[in-house]
């Protein structure tokens, strides 16, 4: 039984725990930190069976017992605890993004180089139901030589204005899951980006220096073009759809929702709309991709999202912020370390 220590009881912390518990046989929540642990968190871990509860992350980095860590804390935090737990000889599952400064990755890199520690990066939506079948279509040929990607994603509802202040912006906070979606369903890399946005949803994400609607195209390393649209607020709901074209055919898939009933009336027809937010729409997911990186340290395989996977969604949002800023196409290795 593998011992896992999470660190972060947040929002994201308590998904992954509930994952392990209830989904993932071969491993155990064995400890959770986070300096604001309150009486309603404690109690949730205990209904949980977790035995150790801690204010301080260093607590799970020193027992020896723990095998693998996940950090699940602020983002600002992920680089530092890595860098700790890979020295501390734990496996670590870190979530998106690794840091919004390339620096620090740059420094977990280095460290993770010299160790035999596994690295995976929480880039959930490649273990999506549908998107993973998006993917085998074009991996295995079926849809030819990818042309055109385009990748739709748009939030329920804005967030609150003082997370958008600390986001990191839109490119870096939202998007980053949408330009890691184009380079797995392609499997190539992104050579190009060229980003508009504007600001539609709330003049307060303006008045931040943020933009709320976004619609980026992207030149891929296998010649294919891409394209993401992006808003914060869709009033029907999360809309999460990708379409591959390619030589052969094409791959599309819609949106998941409650049921694929369809009313007919006389005065319409209707059907339900798409899952809320990302808690009801990657659930599953999130429990995928948590089991595989327990798989990945039990079989001493490959994890399925390396720390490389983790890194260029960084630079093409890196570069997507250039390109609006400077109205102009950038090319990917403008960005440097
Ligand atoms: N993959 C996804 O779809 C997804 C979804 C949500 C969040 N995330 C990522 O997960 C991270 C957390 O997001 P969230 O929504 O759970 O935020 P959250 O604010 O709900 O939780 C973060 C928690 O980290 C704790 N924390 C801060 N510093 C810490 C430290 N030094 N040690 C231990 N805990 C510490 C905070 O007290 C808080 O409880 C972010 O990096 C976010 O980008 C990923």
């Amino acid at each position: 039984m593998l011992n896992i220590g999470i660190i972060g009881a947040g929002r994201i912390g308590k998904v992954h725990a509930e994952s392990i518990t209830y989904h993932v046989k071969e491993a155990q929540v064995a400890a959770i930190a986070d300096p604001y642990m309150n009486e309603a968190t404690k109690e949730w871990a205990q209904s949980l069976g977790i035995p150790n509860v801690y204010t301080d992350y260093k607590d799970i980095l020193m027992d020896s017992s723990i095998d693998a860590v996940l950090i699940c804390s602020s983002t600002d935090t992920h680089a530092d605890i890595a860098i700790e737990a890979i020295k501390a000889n734990k496996h670590v599952f870190c979530e998106k993004p690794i840091s919004q400064d390339l620096s620090k990755i740059k420094a977990v890199m280095d460290v993770l180089a010299g160790s035999k520690v596994k690295f995976q990066v929480g880039f959930n939506r490649r273990f999506d139901h549908n998107f993973e079948a998006v993917r085998n279509a074009v991996t295995d040929g079926t849809i030819g030589d990818v042309h055109i990607v385009k990748v739709t994603s748009r939030d329920p509802d804005a967030p609150p204005i003082e997370y958008v202040k600390v986001s990191g912006g839109m490119f870096l906070d939202m998007t980053i899951h949408d330009f890691d979606m184009v380079r797995y369903l392609t499997a190539s890399d992104v050579i190009e980006v060229y980003a508009n946005g504007t600001s539609l949803v709330n003049r307060a994400i303006k008045d931040a220096g943020d933009i709320d609607t976004a619609i980026i195209t992207m030149k891929l390393a296998n010649g294919a073009l891409a394209v993401i649209d992006n808003s914060r607020k869709a009033d029907y709901g999360y809309d999460q759809r990708a379409e591959v074209f390619g030589s052969k055919g094409q791959v599309a898939v819609t949106n998941d929702s409650g049921s694929t009933a369809v009313i007919s009336t006389a005065s319409g027809v209707t059907g339900e709309k798409p899952l809320y937010f990302f808690l009801e729409r990657y659930m599953a997911s999130f429990s995928k991709e948590v089991s595989l990186f327990v798989q990945a340290i039990i079989n001493d395989t490959e994890v399925p999202v390396n720390i490389n996977d983790g890194l260029q969604p960084v630079l093409i949002a890196k570069a997507a912020k250039k390109s609006l800023d400077e109205n102009r196409p950038v090319l990917l290795k403008e960005i440097v370390m």
